[in-house]
C-alpha cells in the first residue's frame, strides 16, 4: 500500500503498519488501534494460540466434509486451484495448502504480517490490506476458494456486506466458494452446572457490548455471528453452513473429543485474556483490574469439567453460482 502524510510527502503505508505498541504486556498494531482495526495483540503469545488452534481444529473438522488428507478446505473445494486467505494470522493456513500441491496459488490478506510465520512455499504471497476497504486484487475473479477465519473482531459491521460483495464480484470465479469460521463466544452447558458460569456469561455479555460500542463505524463489529450467514445470503451466494458444539475440557468420554477439549481449554483460557482486554478496557466497559479479576473468575469456571462446557463453531459456506 502507498499513500501520502498529511505534509504531502509520499510515506510508504507499509512502514506505518510495522509500528508496535506495548499495551499491559502485550503488543499491539499501532495502526490497528488508531482505527480500531484489528484490537487483539499482534504478539508471540497470540500467534502461538493462533497456531495451536489451527491444528486442533483440523482434528475436529472431520467427516465427509473435509477431505482426510489435509483438512484445510471443504470437499466442496476439490477442484480448486487458486485460493484467497482473508486475515491470514499466522499464514500457517496458506503454507499447508501452498505445500499440500505446490500447483496451487495461495494469496493472504491481512493488515499486519507481525504474527506470520517466516518460511512460506513460493506458491503463497502475502499482501498487506485494510479489510474494511475495497478489497484490491491483481487479477479479478480468479480465485477457487476464500477463506475468511476468525476475523469478526477486525471487520466493522458496516463493511460485512462490501466485503462479501467485493469476495463475490472481485474474488471469486464462477462456482467459486467463500468460507466462514467463528467461534459464537457463548459459554454453554447442558448440565445443571448453568449457576456455576456467571463469570464467563459476565465475560461474554462485556466483550459483546464493547464491540458495538465505539464512537467510529470502523470500531463497531457484528457480535452475533449468525449474521454472517444473512450477509452472504444477500451477496447473492447460495448459503450452507453447519454448526458444530466444541467441547472445553477433558471432560467428554470418547478419547478424540477430549483431545480436543483439553487443547481447546487452552485456547479458551487464553482467547479470554486476549481478544476482549483491550477492547473492554479501552470503550470503558469495564476497568482494568475488574476486569482481570473478571477473568481469573472466569478462568476457574473454565476449568470446571462437571459443567461440561462447549462452544459453537459456526462454519458458513457461501456458493457463487457457476
Ligand atoms: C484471530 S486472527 C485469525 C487468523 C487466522 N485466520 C486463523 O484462523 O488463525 C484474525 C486475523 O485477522 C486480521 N484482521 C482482522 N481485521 C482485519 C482487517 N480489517 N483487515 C485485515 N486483516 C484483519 C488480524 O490482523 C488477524 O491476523
Amino acid at each position: 500500500m502507498a499513500g501520502s502524510s498529511q505534509q504531502g510527502e509520499l510515506v510508504d503505508v507499509e512502514d506505518k503498519l510495522v509500528e508496535v505498541v506495548e499495551w499491559e504486556g502485550r503488543e499491539y498494531q499501532k495502526y490497528s488501534l488508531a482505527r480500531e482495526i484489528n484490537l487483539s495483540p499482534c504478539d508471540q503469545d497470540e500467534a502461538d494460540r493462533l497456531e495451536k488452534q489451527h491444528f486442533f481444529l483440523k482434528d475436529l473438522l472431520t467427516g465427509e466434509e473435509w477431505p482426510r488428507n489435509h483438512r484445510l478446505f471443504p470437499a466442496a473445494a476439490t477442484h480448486a486451484h487458486d485460493f484467497l486467505d482473508l486475515g491470514f494470522g499466522t499464514g500457517l493456513w496458506c503454507a499447508e495448502v501452498g505445500s499440500y500441491d505446490t500447483r496451487f496459488r495461495v494469496v493472504g490478506i491481512d493488515i499486519t504480517s507481525h504474527m506470520a510465520i517466516d518460511d512460506n512455499p513460493p506458491n503463497v504471497e502475502l499482501e498487506l490490506q485494510n479489510l474494511n476497504e475495497e478489497l484490491m486484487l491483481s487479477d479479478l475473479n480468479s480465485f477457487d476458494f476464500v477463506r475468511l477465519s476468525f476475523v469478526s473482531g477486525g471487520i466493522s459491521r458496516q463493511r460485512w456486506p462490501g466485503l462479501l460483495s467485493d469476495i463475490f464480484n472481485k474474488a471469486l470465479r464462477p462456482g467459486g466458494i467463500v468460507q466462514s469460521m467463528e467461534w459464537d463466544l457463548h459459554f454453554r452447558s447442558d448440565s445443571d452446572a448453568e449457576a456455576s458460569l456467571s463469570n464467563l456469561r459476565e465475560w461474554t455479555r462485556l466483550y459483546t457490548t464493547a464491540l458495538s460500542s465505539s464512537e467510529r463505524h470502523e470500531g463497531r463489529k457484528i457480535h452475533r455471528v449468525e449474521d454472517i450467514e444473512d450477509f452472504m445470503r444477500a451477496a447473492r451466494f447460495e448459503v450452507s453452513s453447519k454448526v458444530i458444539d466444541v467441547p472445553i475440557g477433558g471432560w467428554p468420554n470418547d478419547r478424540r473429543s477430549k483431545a480436543i477439549g483439553t487443547k481447546n481449554f487452552e485456547n479458551m483460557s487464553s482467547l479470554l485474556e486476549t481478544i476482549a482486554t483491550y477492547v473492554v478496557v479501552s470503550r470503558r466497559i469495564c476497568s482494568l483490574e475488574d476486569f482481570k479479576d473478571l477473568i481469573e473468575n472466569a478462568k476457574t469456571e473454565l476449568g470446571n469439567d462437571e459443567a461440561e462446557l462447549y462452544m459453537r463453531l459456526h462454519i458458513v459456506w457461501g456458493k457463487k453460482a457457476a
